[in-house]
């Protein structure tokens, strides 16, 4: 059997070793823009090849695929899918796992989601108010309060703002930067795309624990996979820019230490009415990962965030170590509509940390961060039991790994707590190097006690408030108050 998996990173990694593990032993070959050392070995360990190629031309990859002629393929991220990459392939009669164009909007446009949450009514929805026109989003963000700004487009993690408009005497200050920031999110970030109509979305603050659910789905089942929480600032506490991921933990089981079963469920049913809701408006089947990028909060409990139309990276890669159902034969059920044959099997006495090691410079300033040498201890790193993925490095001419800017490589540990865990990790961070002298990092809270429990007590005050103000009836409505400048109502029936 021959699958084809698309994409770069240590997600696309994580996917490779997965289907290396199956009883059924495909060739696996990889379409990439760069060599990633980790994706190359994959692929020719089990008889395939990577070939490098512009991810995002429909033509070149199908070019590509119709040399191969393979029985599967499989998208890893969300840019092939936003250009057509899938339709394509779809068109072309082969099997695909990935979301097409149309059904990729869920992730693409932030405005199209919420739409469609307040369309259909989907619990989890948040206010918002969408702008083409940057004058007119200026005049709104002026009174708009306490809000959070966006692109409206999905920018690669590039551009949220949040702003908390709590304190009276700093509102024209803060007016100020809310509109210098959004005028240079349309003149930096937004310039970029000519693929979406909208420039900005500015939706309602809210506040609590942030977690991941990725669903597998064959547009009827939805395969709930076990919660992960991923770590999106830089730097420990939280702290610096957002990134495209530090980090994950998962586990133990299916739920977080601070998300319970119920939330769990609830969250489920976002996902699963939001499918309905998506393959309705869109007409269209959807095969592959649909994942929500959650937050419980005081005014919903579960809330929806983002959508992704993919595994998240790095959150897929704590799978690797609990995952007990072969991931091929997932795959292959989701693509033939057959999921519901499909029983789930997940540790639950392991607890997953991941954590990534970047080179200095990412993520604000890429370009120092490229080409520099790196070595990756990988005996050492196996020898205590963790796993290397790889993500911004590329295989030089010469033999050496140098890095592309980006991320650098996730270390994946387990064991049986979460502390004992993040200690392990951390050791294995440090045999990442640049031999050049570069700096790198990792967070090293990321799994640590004092962030989980941090993270624990967060969503018990949070707990509170949601199931008194479900008690009270009063999930319809939130009232944010400003000092100096009244009271907005938010209603949400
Ligand atoms: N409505 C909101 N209220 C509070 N924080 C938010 C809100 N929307 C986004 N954020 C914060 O900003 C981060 C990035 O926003 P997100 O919509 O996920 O965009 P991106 O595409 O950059 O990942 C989120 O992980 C969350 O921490
Ligand atoms: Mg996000």
């Amino acid at each position: 059997m021959k699958v084809v998996v698309l994409g770069d990173g240590s997600r696309e990694h994580t996917i490779t070793i997965l289907l290396s593990r199956s009883c059924i032993s495909p060739k696996i070959y990889v379409l990439s823009s760069y060599r990633n050392p980790g994706l190359k070995k994959a692929a020719e360990d089990s008889g395939g090849q990577l070939f490098r190629c512009n991810i995002l031309s429909p033509s070149e990859v199908k070019g590509i695929v119709d040399e191969l002629s393979p029985d599967l393929i499989i998208i890893g991220p969300e840019e092939p899918q936003f250009h057509g990459v899938v339709d394509t392939l779809v068109d072309g009669g082969y099997a695909v796992f990935g979301a097409t164009r149309k059904l990729a909007e869920i992730e693409k446009s932030k405005v199209f989601m919420r739409d469609l949450m307040w369309r259909f009514k989907i619990p989890g929805r948040l206010a918002f108010k969408a702008f083409t026109d940057v004058n007119e989003a200026m005049e709104y963000i002026e009174n708009a309060g306490d809000v959070v700004i966006k692109p409206a487009r999905q920018a690669g993690g590039k551009g949220v703002k949040v702003i908390a408009d709590l304190q009276a005497y700093l509102s024209d200050i803060k007016s100020e930067i809310r509109r210098e920031y959004a005028k240079k999110l349309i003149s930096d970030v937004m310039t970029h795309y000519t693929d979406i109509d909208y420039k900005l979305l500015i939706e309602e603050r809210v506040d609590g624990v942030e977690y991941t659910l990725m669903t597998i789905t064959d547009g009827h089942t939805v395969l709930p996979l076990p919660l992960v929480q991923d770590h999106p600032h830089a730097f420990d506490n939280d702290l610096g820019p957002e990134t495209g991921g530090m980090g994950s933990i998962q586990g133990p089981g299916y739920i977080l230490p601070f998300i319970n079963q119920q939330e769990y469920q609830e969250s489920i049913e976002i996902i699963k009415s939001t499918l309905k809701a998506l393959q309705t408006v869109v007409n269209d089947r959807y095969v592959g990962v649909l994942s929500g990028q959650m937050m419980l909060t005081p005014i919903w409990g579960p809330t929806v965030i983002e959508f992704y139309s993919r595994f998240g990276d790095p959150e897929v890669v704590n799978l690797l170590h609990v995952l007990d159902t072969d991931f091929l034969d997932i795959v292959e059920a989701a693509v033939s509509r057959k999921l519901a044959s499909i029983k789930l099997k997940v540790r639950d006495d392991l607890v997953t940390v991941a954590k990534v090691v970047s080179p200095k410079g990412y993520p604000n300033n890429r370009r120092v961060a490229k080409g520099h040498p790196i070595s990756v201890d990988e005996g050492l790193i196996r020898s205590n039991g963790c796993e290397v993925l790889y993500a911004g490095v590329e295989l030089g001419s010469d033999g050496n790994l140098y890095t592309t800017g980006s991320r650098i490589a996730t270390i994946l540990c387990s064991g049986s707590n979460y502390k004992v865990v993040s200690d392990v990790a951390n050791k294995c961070a440090e045999l990442i190097k640049c031999i050049d002298g570069w700096d790198t990092f990792y967070r090293s809270d990321i799994g640590s006690e004092s962030l989980v429990s941090e993270r624990m007590r967060l969503a018990e005050a949070v707990r509170d408030v949601y199931t008194y103000r479900r008690k009270n009836n009063l999930v319809s409505i939130k009232v944010d108050w400003i000092p100096g400048r009244g009271a907005t109502i938010y209603d949400y029936r």
